[in-house]
């Protein structure tokens, strides 16, 4: 089933001319911005990317959960601990959202679940990083859902219905993610010494590994072009990481915190900030399995999969028991 999965077949993007005439049908439809929905035709290697980035994504809100979830009972009051324990229920709603997303495209989610589990599916590089101080929490609300929502306002846009229509709704949740850790590291940068340095300890541990959030540099984006063309992606990944630049250098200064990038400077030519790419070595390193933490967030998910068995089985047999007991009554 993976093989299938990943060989998407776009490697290449046809010209109009060499497609087939519902091809050609298919391409008008997304040129004119019409979203695409379950039973309408569409070319293998469309529906694949998609399951490919869909599955991804929702994998990457279901482990997303455990860095912060390690913080729920020890957040430092009771306000604290409500508002994280929102969040973290969210995260687990836009999994499941993005997992019936997918599963409109003809695979289960105990398929992608599995698919994950053997390694044979991908989730978000950041969640292999560590969240060591409660400042963490902080940085995860402001830089990594940031940086997610940066993505996700885009994909609001992108051609597949059922894919576009769970963005709408993520991103209004995920927004108030972004506030709520912006406003923890305004009451921790507002506070004492300590908590200041415990902010800047976080914003220097997570900056690059947020940056490497939007996938690789565009020259080694593999996806990309195609992905563009059917109007899945609406931006490349280097875009988009120059907007999230952007947008949190005025946020970083307000807070007093300084972003760990020596070269970071304002290019009035250019309009936009230059700034030190992130270790590439570091981030193919991290998404082949061998970041701080793959081998923990994977046992930990494989765990809870094996430990929820039960559970499914006994859901299963209930709705299997439904439809006869209503007949005998
Ligand atoms: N982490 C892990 N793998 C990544 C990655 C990342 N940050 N960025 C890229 N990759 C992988 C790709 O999956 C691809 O590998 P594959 O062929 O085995 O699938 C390879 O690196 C090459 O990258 P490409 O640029 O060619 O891949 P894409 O065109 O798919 O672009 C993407 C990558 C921008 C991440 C795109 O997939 C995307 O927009 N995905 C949807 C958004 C998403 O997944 N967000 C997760 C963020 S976390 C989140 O939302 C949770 C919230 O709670 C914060």
């Amino acid at each position: 089933m993976y093989a299938q999965v990943i060989d998407t077949g776009s490697d290449r993007v046809r010209a109009i001319g060499e497609m087939p005439e519902e091809e050609k049908v298919f391409m008008a439809r997304i040129e004119k911005g019409e979203k695409i929905e379950p039973k309408d035709w569409m070319p293998e290697g469309y529906r694949k990317t998609l399951i490919r980035q869909i599955g991804q994504h929702a994998h990457s809100e279901v482990v997303g959960q455990l860095p912060e979830g390690n913080w729920i009972t020890r957040a430092p009051t009771l306000e604290r601990k409500a508002i994280l324990l929102a969040k973290v229920q969210d995260e687990a709603g836009h999994g499941l959202y993005l997992y019936s997303a997918a599963e409109t495209l003809g695979i289960s989610r105990d398929e992608m679940t599995e698919l994950l589990h053997a390694g044979k599916m991908k989730y978000s590089s950041i969640f292999n990083y560590p969240t060591l101080n409660w400042a963490d929490i902080g940085a995860v609300g402001w830089l990594v859902d940031g940086a997610a929502i940066m993505n996700q306002v885009a994909l609001q846009r992108t051609s597949y219905g059922p894919y576009s229509r769970a963005m709408i709704r993520i991103c209004k949740e995920e927004s108030f993610h972004q506030r709520q850790g912006y406003d923890l590291l305004i009451k921790m940068c507002q506070g004492s010494p300590e908590q200041k340095a415990m902010a800047q300890d976080a914003m220097n541990r997570f900056w690059y590994p947020a940056l490497m959030m939007f996938g690789p540099s565009d020259k080694d984006s593999v996806h990309s072009e195609q992905s563009m063309a059917w109007k899945i992606k609406i931006n490349t990944n280097d875009e988009l990481r120059q907007k999230f630049v952007d947008q949190t250098v005025p946020q970083a200064k307000y807070l007093g915190l300084t972003i760990p990038d020596e070269n970071l400077v304002w290019n009035e030519e250019r309009g936009a900030h230059d700034f030190t790419q992130p270790d590439w070595n570091e981030f193919f390193d991290v998404i082949a399995g061998n970041g701080p933490c793959n081998k923990d967030r994977m046992a930990a998910r494989v765990n809870a999969w094996k430990d929820g068995a039960w559970f499914r089985e006994g859901l299963a047999a209930y709705a299997k028991k439904l439809p006869l007991r209503k007949q005998a009554v």
